[in-house]
């Protein structure tokens, strides 16, 4: 076994040994639990203010009994925690403030291989980007799904949010009735019960072979998820002593393998910002493309809201993701090792599929295509997406009058206003919603029918920004335009009335205004002045890259060691 790491605090003679393991030793902590074992950091992002992540306190006891059990002695730290729904303006703007937080709290400690508690959205691409940039031996465990919400004898889940609020809207339900639903919906602990963003980074980990099999859909209040969380308190003190790293997992294959099987469990699109960023943090090339050449052709096996009818529970009583892999196995690298030593298909040999209209097969896909596909064109010169399975396929081919709004608040001001000048065949643009242009990327993307055609009974238009949409919502919407429109991008340049053009089966985005037009108002144009002269989001704004590189800051890309270079004891 290499030497441990924790062994340059606790293995030290003199003056500093004698600190590094006194202090410790004050938490009742007896000489021989730092003689030589491997030291287990529990990168823990509980907080109140993070209620997906409410339960992590007790699923960390589970970690800690797996570590002991092991020979460990495990350490729980806290880190930034990023609940989805509290966090103004957007958890966005801190993922990658919370990535630099794990990186730095891993690399500064006395530790050897982590555990990552991980749950509401950010939390989970934030920890591994975090830990890859450390590369100790690193699992993950994440909290779980709430169980499935039921409201007067229907199942609901997040995405109910969006269809409940629309019939607030339009005078379908009255407001009274919708507060009525809150606990109904959340009813347990764990995080977004649907295939919304915190699914799909659970599903992420385990694909990318971050985690033990099955981490991805055991609820949260099932007791399976403890043993999980002890099993995997286990393994990592086996990987210490394998020096089994992220970087010997996160290869181009395991990359590959998880836009693969995010296509066919019909995952968020923001699945396509975090694994760009995971990806230049291990130095592994990745690009747009990538999601739309491996993923595009991918049948959608799993049948869960927002794109289909059930939920995570459900997921999970049907065999969860090893189904899927093993549906997938001829598509996917065999290759590519996971946490335990073995592949993700050898992991996957032994699954059975128990629901097979909630898991379908390949024969019979819920859908034929679906994926991410990534379009172009003028107004979108380095890309945008748009996830086809939660699109109306009618909209995906067409031509419509722009109805503009500059920023969210002249979108607040004006997109229930009786006068707007709007029909349903018009496309909606929403300006300076972008990492830079908030700032923070907020999940605006998907928004809301102008009032008065909700009226009419119109469900879906075409939506395009420069922002990013909750992986629990649908709709025919274009996100991430790149170069956004804070930046210069021709986004910023589109007036009301102008002629815009979506063709998904060509991937095709264009603006039809004359180069020469575009230049007369380029040359107009003025950058927002978004007023933020200090702290971390003015570092931000100057740092943070464009949608199809991921979103993080130009310094943090790259590989990166656990070796401390200063040592001042
Ligand atoms: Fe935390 Fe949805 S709000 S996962």
């Amino acid at each position: 076994m290499k030497a441990l790491r924790s062994q340059q605090w606790f293995g030290k003679k003199g003056k500093d040994g004698f600190i590094y393991r006194a202090w410790m030793k004050n938490q009742g902590i007896p000489d021989d639990e730092f003689r030589g074992k491997p030291v287990i950091g529990i990168c823990n992002t509980w907080s109140e203010l993070t209620p997906c992540n409410g339960h992590f306190r007790e699923l960390a006891e589970s970690v800690k009994r797996g570590v002991f059990e092991a020979g460990g002695y495990p350490v729980e730290f806290p880190v930034m925690s990023l609940g989805e729904t509290l966090i103004k303006p957007t958890a966005m703007l801190y993922r990658n403030l919370m990535s630099m937080d794990v990186e730095e709290s891993i690399r500064a400690n006395p530790i050897d291989g982590v555990v990552l508690l991980v749950g509401c959205d950010k939390t989970t691409p934030a920890s591994v980007m975090g830990a890859c940039s450390v590369d100790l031996p690193t699992i993950a465990v994440s909290g779980g799904p709430m169980l499935t919400g039921h409201y007067r004898g229907k199942p609901i889940a997040t995405s109910d949010v969006w269809r409940m609020s629309e019939a607030v809207r339009s005078g379908k339900m009255e407001e009274e009735e919708l507060r009525s639903v809150e606990a109904c919906m959340c009813r347990s602990d764990g995080h977004c019960a649907v295939m919304g963003t915190a699914s799909t980074m659970a599903c992420m980990v385990e694909s990318l072979g971050l985690t033990l099999p099955e981490n991805a859909a055991i609820p949260a209040a099932d007791s399976r998820r403890k043993v999980l969380a002890q099993l995997s308190g286990r393994r990592i003190v086996e990987m210490v002593k394998e020096d089994l790293t992220p970087a010997k997992i996160l290869t181009r294959e395991a990359f590959e393998n998880s836009i693969i099987l995010n296509a066919a469990i019909g995952g968020s699109t923001n699945f396509v910002l975090h694994l760009l960023a995971i990806a230049g943090r291990v130095g592994v090339e990745l690009n747009l493309d990538d999601f739309d050449d491996l993923g595009s052709k991918i049948p959608l096996l799993v049948n869960l809201q927002p794109s289909g009818k059930y939920f995570m529970e459900d997921f999970y009583y049907a065999g969860g993701l090893p189904v899927v892999v093993k549906a997938l196995a001829e598509k996917l690298h065999q290759n590519v090792i996971t946490v335990n030593g073995n592949s993700l298909v050898e992991n996957a040999k032994t699954s059975s599929c128990y629901n097979e209209d909630v898991i379908r097969t390949p024969a019979n896909p819920f859908q034929e295509a679906s994926g991410i596909t990534v379009v172009r064109g003028n107004l979108c010169e380095n890309g945008a997406i748009i996830k086809p399975s939660a699109a109306t396929p009618e909209l995906m081919q067409h031509k419509g009058k722009a109805v503009v709004f500059e920023n969210i608040e002249e979108y607040h001001e004006k997109i229930n206003d009786p006068e707007l000048e709007v029909d349903a065949s018009c496309i909606l643009v929403l300006k300076n919603v972008g990492p830079k242009g908030y700032p923070g990327m907020p999940e605006v993307g998907n928004m809301a029918i102008p009032k008065k055609l909700l009226a009419e009974g119109v469900t879906d238009m075409v939506r395009i920004s420069d922002g990013r949409m909750s992986g629990t919502a649908f709709g025919t919407v274009f996100l991430h335009v790149s170069p956004e429109a804070a930046a210069g991008g021709t986004l910023a340049l589109v007036e009301n009335g102008d002629e815009i053009e979506v063709d998904v089966a060509n991937k095709r985005l264009h603006l039809f205004v004359s180069d020469e037009e575009l230049e007369r108002r380029k040359a107009s144009w003025q950058a927002p002045d978004l007023g933020y002269d200090r702290g971390y989001v003015q570092l931000y704004i100057k740092h943070v890259e464009q949608a199809e590189k991921g979103v993080d800051l130009d310094f943090l890309k790259g590989k990166s060691t656990s070796v401390v270079l200063r040592d001042s004891h």
